[in-house]
């Protein structure tokens, strides 16, 4: 996807697959339309159903967010970049602490695709570490300006955007080019359970202040209906994409 396409991609909601055996993923997406979502899959459901269930997703219409966050030595992350953009996923991510010659061969992986290359997304600092985790692994910086850092690394090693979180959103699209991916979890609608995150953000909010793409777990994944609360998310979302066009 080229930059212009994402800032007119109209399909803003990414659901996130949190369940743990692939029976539950298809019970999920048969309930989801996918010409309204995409779908992430994460560490666990990746490691119980693998490659098959990614294959199985991309056939019934959806486009997977491979949610692996590759980390290693650059030659070995390229090589799992490449099997992944090789699967057909839409995006994928890698750690941006690996470093420049990692984040420079995963964008040198994706881009032997071509134009069916997967967008490429740089994971900052993890939400759940503190400024006080950061010092005992050596990073004397607050997680925002280590945020701030690693945003403007990915950009530099010709990634296409990074994971944030909704309070860093808008600090960051004021440093990186409009086309630059912002894909923001802890996503929430007023009605919905906070759960386990810290910080929520609603959806129009989220996208008003330059977030790309949402991630919305929960609130969908374990709605009665799933199709309905992804409407209504959609709802949220187009009603602020329509003021900015
Ligand atoms: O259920 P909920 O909407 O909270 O799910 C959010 C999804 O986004 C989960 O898959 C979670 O792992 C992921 N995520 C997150 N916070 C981050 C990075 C990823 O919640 N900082």
């Amino acid at each position: 996807m080229k930059p212009e396409q994402i800032l007119n991609d109209p399909k803003r909601i990414i659901v996130a697959l949190d369940v743990a055996t692939a029976d539950d993923a298809y019970r999920l997406v048969d309930q989801l339309n996918p010409e309204q979502c995409r779908v992430k899959v994460g560490k666990q459901l990746f490691t119980s159903c693998g490659p098959e269930l990614v294959r199985s997703l991309s056939k019934r219409g959806f486009e997977v967010f491979l949610d692996l966050k590759f980390h290693d030595i650059p030659n070995t992350v390229a090589g799992a970049v490449k099997a992944a953009a090789d699967l057909g996923v839409w995006m994928l991510n890698v750690h941006a602490s690996g470093g420049r010659a990692m984040l420079e061969a995963a964008a040198e992986a994706v881009a032997t695709r071509g134009r069916e290359a997967p967008l490429l997304i740089g994971v900052t600092v993890l939400t759940s570490l503190s400024r006080e985790d950061l010092a005992e692994v050596g990073i004397d910086s607050t997680p925002e300006q280590q945020v701030r850092r690693l945003a403007l690394l990915s950009a530099a090693c010709g990634l296409d955007g990074v994971v944030c979180s909704a309070a860093e959103t808008a600090m960051l699209r004021e440093i990186v080019a409009p086309g630059f991916c912002l894909v923001t979890p802890g996503i929430r609608r007023p009605e919905d359970a906070v759960g386990d995150q810290k910080r929520v953000v609603g959806p129009a909010q989220a996208i008003a202040a330059g977030s790309s793409y949402l991630v919305v777990g929960r609130p969908i994944n374990q709605a009665p209906s799933p199709q309905d609360s992804l409407i209504a998310f959609n709802q949220a979302v187009s009603g602020v994409l329509a003021n900015v066009d």
